[in-house]
């Protein structure tokens, strides 16, 4: 199949509405540390036992259109030994994969981060996409301090943020593109606001010079936020007025979706949140929709403890918030749903 058509299938099949897409591409470390917070050692079994029990939780394909898998997961399979990419297929959700290989300080940059992985991504999307792979996520990584994100920070991430999705496009995968203005800090939601709107120019100039086309990325990015450690908390709708504000001036029409990373936000606020922008802003030019890892997962490694006892509970825990986001998507979320 030509990659042009190739492109638009996998959006088609992703943008939908009430549905989202759940990341469960924690690289080795994290997957430990989440592990770690339940008492459940990271092996190679633990963490195949973990994904096939997210994966095969019932009727979530009808919140979850595509599941973002670390690198590992491509190649696992279930106890009966279905490959775990296939059994997402299976159900209609699209399996995607996260290319980046993290970030490290940015070279005579102080406090500026930037992404590693580029060398060899062609190669690399090639064999992912040969064991199912049909989108690729990379994230960028901004601190919030009096200084950073730098102009130099700023500008360096755009531009590895552009040469991914470039080459993830000529191969035929969907790039989701996750700039990622960190939650951290005590800054306030008007300096968030104006780190997020500098990022976001950047990547779409950047993503315009490298010839990305716009209808064939997802765009990940955090909402506008007051920093984890500000003294003045915000409401869902003060969030969504913020972060509309600043996507409106700096994302064009022609992007599909938008599907927010959780960053940190509780389970509930991220859904709180969503909802909020989309009963806010129906109108939106683009789906508004969640790309969540934790606000997703905690409530799932909570209930599920490592114990194959829990395994239907921790199903129902994650079915609940993909329900509950899916609402959010809708503008459809009330409070009294938690119950
Ligand atoms: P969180 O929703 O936990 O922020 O994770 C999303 C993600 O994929 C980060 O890269």
């Amino acid at each position: 199949m030509h990659t042009k058509q190739l492109l638009e299938n996998t959006i088609k099949q992703m943008v939908q509405p009430g549905k989202g897409i759940l990341a469960a591409d924690e690289s080795a470390p994290t997957i430990a540390s989440r592990f770690a917070s339940i008492d459940v050692e990271s092996t190679e079994q633990s963490r195949s036992s973990y994904r096939s029990m997210l994966f095969s939780t019932p009727c979530i394909e009808d919140y979850i259109s595509g599941v973002i898998l670390f690198e590992e997961t491509l190649g696992q399979t279930t106890e009966e030994g279905k490959p775990l990419p296939e059994l997402l297929a299976q159900r209609g959700i699209v399996p995607g994969i996260k290319v980046d290989k993290g970030k490290g300080p940015l070279a005579l940059s102080p406090g500026d981060l930037i992404t590693y992985g580029l060398d060899g991504l062609a190669e690399r999307l090639q064999h992912y996409k040969s064991q199912g792979a049909r989108f690729a996520k990379w994230r960028e990584v901004y601190s919030i301090s009096e200084q950073n994100p730098s102009t130099l920070g700023i500008a360096a991430n755009a531009e590895m943020l552009a040469r991914y999705a470039a080459v993830c496009q000529e191969q035929g995968i969907v790039p989701i593109v996750e700039p990622e203005v960190l939650i951290d800090g005590s800054h306030s939601m008007a300096r968030c606001a104006e780190v997020t709107e500098a990022v976001q120019h950047e990547v779409f100039n950047a993503l315009h010079r490298h010839h990305v086309a716009l209808e064939h990325i997802i765009l990940k990015p955090n909402m506008v936020l007051p920093g984890k450690e500000h003294s003045v908390r915000a409401s869902a709708e003060e969030i969504a007025a913020a972060t509309m504000k600043v996507f409106q001036r700096t994302v064009p029409a022609a992007v599909p979706s938008i599907n927010f990373l959780s960053g940190g936000m509780s389970p509930e606020e991220s859904t709180e949140n969503l909802n909020a922008l989309n009963a806010g802003f129906p109108n939106a030019p683009w789906l508004l929709s969640f790309s969540y890892g934790r606000a997703l997962q905690q409530p799932v490694l909570q209930s599920w403890q490592g114990k194959k006892e829990n395994v239907a509970n921790a199903q129902q825990s994650l079915l609940k918030r993909a329900r509950l986001n899916g609402a959010a998507q809708l503008g459809e979320y009330q409070s009294s749903m938690e119950a």
